[in-house]
């Protein structure tokens, strides 16, 4: 097996990671892993923008971070830890303004300011945008730099498991996807910025790559994970493709119509409309559907056609392509037909309680970005605060490491042999896949999407979810007996699409656990069997460990204490 030795690596190279690569290069000697070319990284897919309160308003209203951090709280429905909150808010013009120096070609203003749209449950036009492709833009922005300074990628390697060492982490196995060979990249630090997990679900706006490498690595070395329950439904997919098309759309002035043709939203957020939070723009979208008021019993219309030609080519031309191209509707002349889909995942990879942000209960071990959980959304995310996080965590954490500088190793006999024993677990599990009879990866990764989008999605029921898990159990006894036939290793997709399920079985299993334990409706979670919030006993993290008998539940207390806890109405 070959061996790389470095002081830091990196998992991921969407932009946490590419941050925090940039940053800790600086210094030290660092390897940045993807599974795939860096650009293609799903940060890339990121439409409607990324917020910061620059107060760039025309009509001169001040905005804060303070404020900024007020409406994130308010909308994670109370879960977030608002130290952290208040770190992200109070970095984020700082963060824009660093993208704005690297080149990023952000939309602008009349005066030549960074122009900001409108979001969901934002006080003010807070969202810098570059037209409706924001995420692109960051991340060739990021990418260019790493190049610049030489950072060091090992593109198309597949993290498999991590391993520890006197307690701490001493590094990880990756497969090199082209050779098929093991590569063990040896490291004191191992920071995690794998992205989301939301292919979990077979109906979603994430990429085929989104499988939660780093989350089920992080749990089978016993990190817990973190309010795994919350699972952000995005209001407005494309019918027939689950395709993102951005609350962007609504920030210019798109309007939801169902099929009486009724603005619906004057009955669920009469204040807020179309720029409510996330959770109550799906859910009032979901209860028109369920209600028969939908278009074919399936989705509502998002009707552009008022903003005329000009306004869509210049601020949404991803949005016409995707609309023209997959559903072939043109929003210049009709409506969008759009319907709630899985976008994203607030809960993720737990992180300590007082640490630094980022650092996991296993020294030497950090998640950044949507694979973690900060907790900076809490029950809820708004948009445009995910791009945020991922550059304020990501330029955080490499800052946070080069100040405390070069943390003391395992000795070399005790990572000699975490090593060998995690590779002889890896070589076990490929010689048992290879000699099974039993179904492809494919087959159990269908019918556990098809569950957590059936059962865990906008409303959740007890019965419901009691039959989600039997289900998942079932998947996972599947999944020991789960056959790949060739024993080829170089580009054997077979091989890859096993190693994301077995990330993926623990995840859902996760997932569908505390969101039974939890019996009460908080953001994103929604059970029509307990329909309001119990701060009494639910105002905690659920932090799920690998126990001796399964998954075990424990809490986390929520980080309150700048804002007063109360009731949502937009
Ligand atoms: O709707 C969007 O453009 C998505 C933005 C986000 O998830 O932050």
């Amino acid at each position: 097996m070959r061996i790389e030795k470095f002081d830091a690596v990196v998992v991921g190279a969407g932009l946490s990671g590419l941050r925090a690569g940039l940053e800790l290069s600086r210094e030290w000697n660092v390897g940045v892993i993807s599974k795939v070319y860096p650009v293609r990284s799903h940060s890339g897919a990121a439409q409607g923008g990324i917020n910061a309160a620059l107060g760039n308003r025309p009509d001169g209203k001040e905005d804060t971070p303070k404020i900024h951090a007020y409406d994130t709280v308010y909308g994670s429905d109370y879960l977030a830890d608002q130290d952290v909150v208040m770190y992200m808010t109070e970095e984020a013009p700082r963060i824009v303004v660093e993208f704005e120096s690297m080149g990023t070609p952000f939309s602008r203003l009349e005066s030549g300011l960074i122009a900001q749209r409108p979001f969901g449950g934002a006080g003010f036009p807070r969202t810098c945008y570059a037209g409706d492709r924001t995420g692109h833009a960051l991340l060739h922005t990021l990418f260019e730099q790493c190049v610049r300074q030489g950072v060091k990628f090992y593109n198309e390697y597949f993290l498999v498991d991590l391993f520890k060492a006197d307690g701490q982490i001493a590094g990880l196995i990756a497969l090199d996807i082209k050779t098929g060979e093991f590569v063990s990249f040896r490291a004191p630090n191992v920071i995690l910025a794998t992205g989301g997990f939301g292919r979990v679900y077979k109906e979603s706006t994430n990429a085929l790559i989104n499988t939660g490498d780093g989350n089920g690595a992080a749990y089978r070395v016993g990190v817990p994970m973190q309010d795994m329950e919350f699972v952000q439904i995005h209001p407005t997919t494309l019918y027939g493709s689950n395709i993102l098309i951005s609350e962007g759309a609504r920030g210019e002035g798109g309007l939801l119509y169902n099929s009486k043709g009724e603005r619906f939203m004057q009955k669920y957020a009469p204040k807020a409309m179309e720029l409510a939070p996330r959770d109550i723009v799906a859910r009032s979208i979901q209860t028109e559907i369920l209600e028969g008021r939908g278009f074919e019993d399936a989705y509502v219309h998002l009707d552009l056609t008022h903003l005329g030609k000009n306004r869509i080519m210049e601020r949404l031309p991803g949005i016409r392509e995707i609309s023209m191209y997959f559903a072939g509707v043109d929003p210049i002349e009709k409506p969008i037909p759009i319907l709630p889909g899985q976008h994203y995942s607030m809960g993720g990879i737990g992180t300590k309680y007082n640490g630094d942000y980022g650092e996991t209960e296993l020294p030497g071990l950090f998640a950044i970005g949507e694979c973690s959980c900060l907790s900076v959304h809490g029950a809820n995310r708004l948009g445009g605060n995910s791009l945020l996080e991922t550059s304020v965590f990501g330029r955080y954490i490499g800052r946070t490491l080069l100040k405390k500088g070069k943390s003391i190793s395992a000795s070399e006999d005790s990572i000699q042999k975490a090593e060998m024993a995690a590779l002889y677990i890896i070589e076990e599990l490929l010689d048992k896949w290879n000699s099974n009879t039993g179904k492809k990866p494919n087959e159990i990764k269908e019918k556990m999407g098809e569950t957590m989008n059936r059962y865990l999605s906008v409303y959740r029921n007890q019965p419901d979810m009691e039959k989600a898990l039997k289900i998942i159990e079932g998947l996972q006894l599947d999944f020991k007996d789960i056959n790949i036939p060739t024993t080829e290793r170089k580009l054997n997709w077979g091989l890859i699409r096993a190693l994301e399920l077995r990330n993926m079985m623990d995840i859902a299993e996760a997932t569908v656990r505390g969101a039974i334990w939890r019996k009460e409706s908080r953001g994103a979670h929604w059970r029509t069997d307990y329909p309001t919030r119990n701060d009494k006993e639910y105002q905690v993290h659920t932090m799920i460990y690998p126990g001796e008998k399964g998954m075990e539940i424990k809490t986390k207390p929520v980080k309150l204490g700048i804002f007063e806890t109360k009731e949502r109405k937009y």
